[in-house]
């Protein structure tokens, strides 16, 4: 599929194309109109990181509690260099989707000697162009021998903007457990449709373990989660002016065994009624009632097959960190 994109800068070792095609404000209004209106109330989680939101999630992985990150880097740092034998002989591009700061992949690119990341060439995939540029910057500082392609684009609609040719994938965090599993599937036979034969996707998985370890890294101590959340209606009532107040709301996260995942929800705490001007909407609460905000899917590695399986990709190599916590599963095409 040919996409169209706007040329954002164009350098000897730096270019950026930016594929975003959706008016963010409109989509905004329609979203949280729908998800409001719903009889079981919810509210899409990309709101949930606004700037003061994306400063809170760097808090929350720095609480004691939030054992996903730390694991995750853990892991890295272990199996950086297994992980990029891909590009021992041969270069390629290594696409980074939701690639934000530059944290983890300095993992990888650290795991290589110059003269193979000379052959490589790094793809960040991100919806912020500004995060996207100034890390793009960064990881060119520190590597002079590296060339990057930047894609400012959104990984449920533009995957097809992955230029072909040879790579290594990779989706860091578990970000995939914060889509529906019909989302997941479509994301996923979007990567292995990105793929050819050869190449490989290293996604990241958190997985099941005790129920206590779970709901206290979604309940941390500090209230920093709790902050974070409820950061959500703060977001509304800005952008969209509304009334929400704060106090009136609870965060509640809690594990769902049937499903194996945690639920994020906001919940009022007496009967109310809120306000958003700019939709002309208002919204009535029974105490009690909650918002959805997100669900973050723990996996088996049964569960995980089965969704690897339809969406027509197979696990080569699992990293894990000894107690099995989170894993980093490399993917290759099925056929
Ligand atoms: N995607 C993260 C996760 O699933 C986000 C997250 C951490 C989160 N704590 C939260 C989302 C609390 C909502 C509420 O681990």
């Amino acid at each position: 599929m040919q996409m169209k994109a706007r040329k954002i800068a164009e350098e000897e070792r730096l270019v950026i194309r930016n594929y975003l095609d959706v008016d963010h404000r409109e989509e905004m209004m329609r979203l949280v109109r729908q998800g409001l209106s719903a009889e079981r109330k919810w509210l899409h989680c990309k709101y949930l990181y606004d700037q003061r939101g994306s400063e809170l999630f760097d808090q929350i992985c720095q609480t004691e509690e939030y054992y996903p990150t730390r694991t995750e880097m853990d892991i890295l740092g272990r199996y950086a260099g297994e992980m990029m034998d891909f590009f021992n002989l041969r270069g390629g591009d290594l696409v980074e989707i939701g690639s934000g700061a530059n944290t983890k992949i300095r993992f990888l690119l650290d795991s290589l000697p110059p003269r193979a990341r000379a052959r490589l060439r790094y793809v960040p995939f991100d919806i912020s162009e500004t995060a996207l540029v100034d890390s793009a910057r960064e990881l060119l500082d520190i590597y002079p021998e590296l060339s990057v392609l930047g894609l400012v684009a959104d990984y449920t609609r533009h995957l097809a903007a992955i230029p072909e040719g040879r790579k290594l994938l990779v989706f860091f965090g578990s970000s995939l457990g914060n889509f529906d599993e019909t989302t997941s599937l479509e994301f996923l036979r979007g990567v292995a449709a990105a793929m050819s034969r050869q190449d490989r996707f290293l996604l990241g998985l958190d997985m099941v373990k005790s129920v206590e370890i779970i709901e206290a890294a979604y309940n941390d101590a500090q209230g920093v989660t709790r902050r974070f959340t409820k950061n959500l209606l703060a977001n509304l009532n800005r952008e969209l002016s509304g009334d929400f107040d704060l106090d009136l709301f609870e965060h509640h996260a809690f594990f769902n065994p049937q499903r194996e995942c945690m639920e994020m929800h906001l919940v009022a705490r007496q009967p109310v009624t809120c306000r958003l001007a700019d939709l002309g909407l208002e919204v009535r609460f029974a105490q009690g009632e909650s918002i959805h905000a997100e669900i973050s899917q723990k996996y088996s590695r049964e569960r995980a097959n089965g969704l690897f399986r339809r969406a027509g990709l197979a696990p080569a190599r699992w990293f894990s960190d000894e107690r099995g916590w989170f894993s980093l599963v490399e993917l290759t095409r099925a056929d």
